[in-house]
């Protein structure tokens, strides 16, 4: 069928398919009866269409690292058919996810949005969630291909990657999601990889991924990554994102026309198109595009148990779990007690159907209590607090604000993201928009105005200019990278004094890098200062216990910029220092996006790391503070002591951040605990480790066999739990290579069993592995290879925790195709 339809098809209706109509849309044919399909982000939610901010509501799921952290498979794939049904309540045929970059620096802006720094453990996760959204008839959209580890100059920057070091660690997650997952469409990342864009990467596009792997879905490139007419297509790849289109279109039709493409290249590609609607079964019914919120019961109660699969506990000197029952005056505090800093941010945000805060889930949790005391004691926010409240936003023709408005409407928060304007007759490259609001202090003193834009903004109180987002505008990081840096200045207002704040903004004059986009946000604030520590303080100093709650927000975990260092923001040590000062009984509680370092741990009696676990937070949360159910999270990343311990921060800017549009992956496959594994550099916390509220006997591993032949070996590892409450715990298979005859990590993990145990009972994990997991990749003949000789298989709780092993051998060399 779809031969026959490309055989009636012009070559201009071809071509027509290899860009997107918009933002999320592709090109229908109607003449042909080819419908239009939708895409979504992705990938902890299906936002839908429209803007990046707002929207229709959606399930808001755990942060991908808080689901790597559940080496949980089976769980992953419920998320994944979960997120295909959120997607289909959205008209969208297709999710932009999952992420599977890998955690490379600790300090990149999506680290929260990648699973983890090793390969085995984000592969299985990925694939388990590709057949989970693929199973619900939603094509799965792995990216960033490839080398996509930081977000700074992301749109040119080269990653500069030996091979082998793509093949061992970058690549494999993509790998196996084609040959075990059969995922129907990759996305291209937005660097270059070795000085080309992986939009037009004939090697990476076609030799890997086609050729050698046996991939049949499409590529797409990521939104405005794709530059070239010629290039993108006769490198593979097959859609250009967002559309209308920029490159393609008439320059195609030209491009073939003068023999520069082939008429069979823009065939292929259509043809994949076509086969990617077949896939999703958009030809027996042309999908209805419309968004709904669905809000399943099943939902909330899969995202309440990932908070707790996929929380880390860090640190636990037998004050955790707290007895319901014997808690009597506990203080919550912190600046992430009474928000709900459920998700990270960028194009992985969507609009939770809820939220539930920590402050929310604990009071839920403990209706007994005496008293449950709150304190923000210091902030964490990167950018100024949101405005909200009520406001009249006027939108004009051309820039200015000049004369009627052409559209009024009422807004509530200081955000916009324009995509599609309110009214007929506006145009987004030239327009203008007035939001006047009141705002209303509670307390008098300094407050801080702050904004940034992307276009040009002017910020007035009371008639007054407080921040110039106009003239002098230069690019900085917000909005990513299409925005200035946040612009502040306080000014001293009077509690209870109505303030008239008014924000003139207009359209970008020129795109920026081909990307025209039209945002703003402004907020306000009162600085907490000294007097917030002290209301900590005598807040913990009149309770029990102290949960206190510290971490970041999705404004410092988010697309768009890397973070500046690992340490907790604004002055949350200082205020961790205090409260532990005032009250022996501290239990901190981290949501961070990756690693922090923790100069203040032992000051602490606990420490509970759980990510951004999505719209359950406070009910997950609580179940796992007051023991209803175990923490059961291993890190799937290693928290260094300091950030100079990362293999890649080594002082010299050519490895990270990068220099000159090149950043160096110099420390090869040497990533996370390959790297300090090897060179002997002891973690804060390792690689794999969490504790549990449990005790488990490991038996000792057995082989099912002592030679490694073609089809694999099994190990067993007999688990029994010993305390007296359920638990889970993870078996960790590395495997050494005793006499290696190139240089390797010390070892390398290739799999991993997680076991539910109730108290007293017994289970086995079962560790499959094969050849391809002895094996490094030899560059020379582009081939892994895995040479005859003894391999260690260390059976290990995690990386810096080894429990037995045992020595197999392989008895001759055994090269396999990549
Ligand atoms: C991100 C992608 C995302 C796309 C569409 C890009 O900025 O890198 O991950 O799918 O936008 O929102």
């Amino acid at each position: 069928m779809i031969d026959d339809i490309l055989d009636e098809m012009t070559l201009e209706e071809q071509v027509s398919l290899l860009s997107g109509a918009d933002f999320w849309t592709t090109v229908p044919v109607e003449r042909l009866g080819v419908p239009k399909v939708k895409v979504t982000d992705g990938p902890n939610g299906a936002r839908g269409g429209g803007s990046l901010v707002g929207g229709v509501k959606s399930a808001c799921f755990p942060v991908a690292i808080a689901l790597g952290s559940t080496w949980n498979p089976d769980l992953i794939e419920r998320v994944g058919a979960a997120l295909g049904e959120q997607a289909k309540s959205k008209g969208a045929s297709v999710l932009l996810a999952p992420t599977v970059n890998i955690h490379r620096s600790g300090l990149n802006g999506r680290n929260f949005e990648c699973y983890s720094e090793d390969p085995t453990l984000t592969a299985a996760l990925a694939v388990a969630y590709i057949n989970g959204v693929q199973g619900q008839g939603v094509a799965a959209t792995i990216k960033h291909f490839v080398a996509n580890e930081s977000e700074i100059e992301r749109q040119t920057m080269s990653s500069d990657v030996d091979e082998r070091t793509l093949r061992e660690i970058y690549l494999p997650p993509f790998e196996d999601a084609v040959k075990k997952a059969g995922v129907q469409a990759v996305m291209s990342s937005y660097n270059r990889l070795n000085g080309t864009y992986t939009s037009e990467h004939p090697w990476l596009l076609t030799k890997v991924l086609r050729e050698e792997w046996g991939f049949d879905g499409i590529v797409m490139s990521d939104w405005f990554g794709s530059h070239s007419t010629v290039e993108t297509i006769n490198a593979g790849l097959d859609l250009e994102m967002p559309g209308p289109w920029r490159d393609r279109g008439e320059k195609l039709v030209a491009a073939v026309r003068e023999g520069k493409v082939k008429a069979e290249t823009v065939r292929a590609s259509a043809r994949r198109i076509l086969q990617l609607l077949e896939r999703v079964g958009a030809f027996e019914k042309a999908p209805d595009l419309s968004e709904h919120a669905l809000d399943l019961p099943q939902d909330r109660a899969l995202i309440r148990q990932l908070g707790a699969e996929g929380a880390v506990l860090l640190k636990n000197d037998g004050i955790l779990p707290l007895a319901k029952s014997s808690v009597d005056q506990i203080a919550v505090i912190g600046p992430n007690a009474a928000s709900a800093r459920v998700m990270g941010g960028g194009s992985a945000r969507i609009s939770a159907h809820y939220t539930v805060s920590p402050l929310e889930g604990i009071r839920a949790a403990l209706s007994n209590a005496n008293s449950i005391r709150h304190a923000v004691g210091s902030a964490n926010n990167r950018l100024v607090d949101l405005f909200s409240g009520e406001m009249t936003v006027e939108y004009f023709k051309g820039r200015g604000c000049q004369g009627q408005p052409v559209h009024v409407e009422a807004g509530d928060t200081g955000e916009f993201f324009w995509f599609d304007l309110p009214a007929e007759g506006l145009d987004i490259a030239d327009f203008s928009a007035r939001m006047t609001g009141t705002f209303v202090p509670e307390e008098g003193g300094e407050h801080v105005f702050g904004m940034t834009n992307a276009g040009l903004a002017r910020l007035f109180v009371d008639g007054e200019l407080i921040v110039d987002g106009y003239d002098g505008w230069t690019k900085g990081e917000n909005f990513f990278g299409t925005a200035n840096d946040e612009q502040r200045r306080s000014k001293r207002l009077e509690a209870g004094r109505r303030y008239r704040v008014v924000v003139e903004y207009e359209a970008p004059k020129a795109s920026l890098d081909g990307i025209n986009v039209c945002a703003l946000r402004f907020g306000v604030e009162r600085p907490l200062g000294d007097a917030g520590i002290a209301e900590a303080v005598e807040t913990a100093r009149k309770s029990d216990t102290v949960l206190l709650l510290v971490g970041r927000d999705g404004e410092w975990d988010t697309e768009g910029l890397d973070l500046p260092d690992m340490r907790l923001p604004g002055r949350q040590e200082e205020l961790i220092g205090r409260v532990a000062e005032a009250n022996a009984n501290v239990i901190v509680v981290l949501q961070t996006g990756g690693p922090v370092e923790m100069p203040w741990l032992d000051k602490v009696r606990a420490v509970l790391q759980i990510w951004y676990p999505g719209q359950e937070l406070g009910n997950s949360l609580a179940d796992v503070l007051f023991g209803d159910v175990e923490p059961s999270g291993r890190l799937p990343q290693t928290f260094p002591k300091v950030l100079a311990d990362n293999s890649a921060i080594t002082g010299d800017a050519t490895i990270y951040p990068g220099q000159d549009g090149h950043v160096r992956y110099a420390e090869g496959i040497f990533v996370g605990y390959r790297h300090h594994d090897t060179r002997e550099i002891e973690p804060l916390f390792p690689f794999g480790f969490g504790l549990g509220y449990t005790r488990f006997a490991w038996a000792a591993p057995q082989l099912s066999q002592t030679e490694m032949g073609p089809d694999g070996l099994t190990v067993s590892v007999g688990v029994t739990n010993i305390g007296d409450r359920a638990g889970s715990d993870v078996v960790q298979l590395y495997v050494r290579s005793i006499e290696p005859r190139v240089e390797r990590p010390f070892k390398e993990l290739r799999a991993f069993a997680k076991l539910k145990l109730e108290p007293g009972a017994t289970g086995v994990a079962e560790l499959k592995i094969g050849p391809r997991d002895l094996a490094y990749f030899d560059v020379e003949s582009g081939r892994f290879r895995a040479d005859a000789g003894e391999y260690e298989l260390i059976v290990a709780a995690s990386a810096a925790d080894i429990r037995a092993s045992v020595t197999i051998r392989l008895p001759a060399d055994h090269v396999m195709e990549p």
